[in-house]
């Protein structure tokens, strides 16, 4: 299929106007008779999140779809990360989007094939992937109707469920999505003996192992400490355990690899704090391993509900933020210093503490002001 927008002349107005401001250039006329503006600045959108996002798209004559379709998709360097575990002669991917996870899960994969219901979508990512060179059959169904006709077998199934709508104050379930996990499992265990799952961070693990069924492994993937995916993993080779993976990318630091439920035995020491303090990373609070990575790490926690952690001597290969700290009383604070701080298990928020005691934000020093068990305490870096 020929885009119009891939004309030169129009590509040169794209890359000519990619810095200006979209709304601006939206309430302008389109200069070329054959593209609207909205079009031209469909492909502007395309590239300023691709620089972002998926880099390895910003080549000539990739097209780009409209922004929901650019929200929705992976970024490159998760589904880079997720690729690493897979392997199989046949992949398919029942919900390909603008198929920036299937293009790195399916490469260790000799047969491919991208279910979408979306035509116009579609369309698109077969002519990225012909422009990139990637072969695979490219199907316009309903994954449902799809499943009900298919007959064949497959060594990994991929979903990356759509949200049914947006309201975000709800629990987030599995039957909010399409297509609903919970229907489908069954017929692609039978199909499959690898299904891999990517849902939403704000999704709850324990749930998540009640509901479905053979579950593997879990992984929860952040990109610089921000929690982007939870990736579910169910298979028939049953190890009689879900092993599950803390995942910081971009930070140096090793996955932290446990067992689902390892937690509920281990134990944490407490103590005053000693001279360095440990933050954990996000994608380890959201495993809820509070208990398990004061065992694992040697370190000792400040308080039951303060996930702050403290040793003597430096343990280096901790997965957070490492500082050298003293305890401070409140009037060794002084007014207009500036400090990054951070407020835990602590009565007032970071606005209000700057507020009080008239300090500035940000530079290299941090203030933590929290409770060990003997109450409030104040913790300035060294
Ligand atoms: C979150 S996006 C997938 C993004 C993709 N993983 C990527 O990296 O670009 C989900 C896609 O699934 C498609 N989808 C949802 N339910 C479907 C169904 N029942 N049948 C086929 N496609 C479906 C949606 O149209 C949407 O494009």
């Amino acid at each position: 299929m020929g885009y119009k927008i891939l004309n030169q002349d129009v590509q040169n107005f794209i890359t000519a106007n990619l810095d200006k401001d979209l709304h601006t250039l939206l309430l302008k006329k389109s200069p070329f008779p054959e593209v609207t503006m909205q079009e031209i600045v469909q492909q502007i959108k395309g590239k300023q999140v691709a620089h972002k996002k998926f880099p390895f798209l910003l080549q000539e004559g990739i097209i780009f779809p409209p922004q929901l379709n650019l929200e929705q998709s992976s970024s490159e360097k998760t589904a880079v990360y997720k690729s690493s575990f897979l392997k199989g002669k046949r992949f398919i991917d029942l919900t390909c989007g603008f198929g920036i996870d299937a293009y790195y899960l399916s490469q260790n994969f000799e047969e491919i094939t991208l279910i979408e219901q979306n035509t116009d979508l579609l369309k698109i990512v077969e002519h990225n992937w012909t422009v990139l060179g990637k072969r695979a059959e490219f199907i316009n169904v309903k994954l449902e109707d799809f499943l009900n006709k298919n007959k064949e077998n497959f060594d990994v199934i991929y979903l990356d469920p759509a949200r049914r709508d947006s309201s975000k104050n709800k629990v987030f379930l599995l039957e909010d999505l399409s297509p609903d996990i919970l229907e489908i499992q069954d017929h692609l265990l039978s199909i499959s003996n690898e299904i891999v799952i990517k849902l939403s961070p704000l999704i709850d693990l324990k749930y998540l192992v009640f509901v479905l069924k053979n579950v593997s492994k879990i992984a929860i993937i952040a990109v610089k400490n921000d929690v982007k995916e939870v990736v579910v993993y169910l298979s028939h080779e049953d190890p009689g355990k879900v092993i599950c993976h803390s995942v910081n990318l971009e930070s140096g630091e090793s996955d932290f690899i446990f067992q689902f439920g390892e937690e509920e035995n281990a134990h944490s020491e407490y103590t005053e704090p000693e001279r360095f303090i440990y933050l954990p990373n996000n994608s380890i609070l959201k495993a809820g391993t509070f208990n398990l990575i004061s065992e694992r790490f040697g370190v000792q926690k400040l308080h039951p509900n303060t996930h702050i952690y403290t040793s003597k001597e430096k343990v280096e290969n901790f997965p957070g933020r490492i500082i050298e700290m003293e305890v401070i009383e409140n009037k060794q604070i002084k007014k207009k210093e500036q400090y990054n701080i951070i407020s835990k298990n602590y009565p007032l928020k970071p606005d209000e503490i700057k507020k009080k005691y008239g300090i500035k934000d940000g530079g290299e020093r941090y203030l933590i002001f929290t409770q060990s068990k003997k109450g409030k305490i104040i913790l300035k870096s060294i």
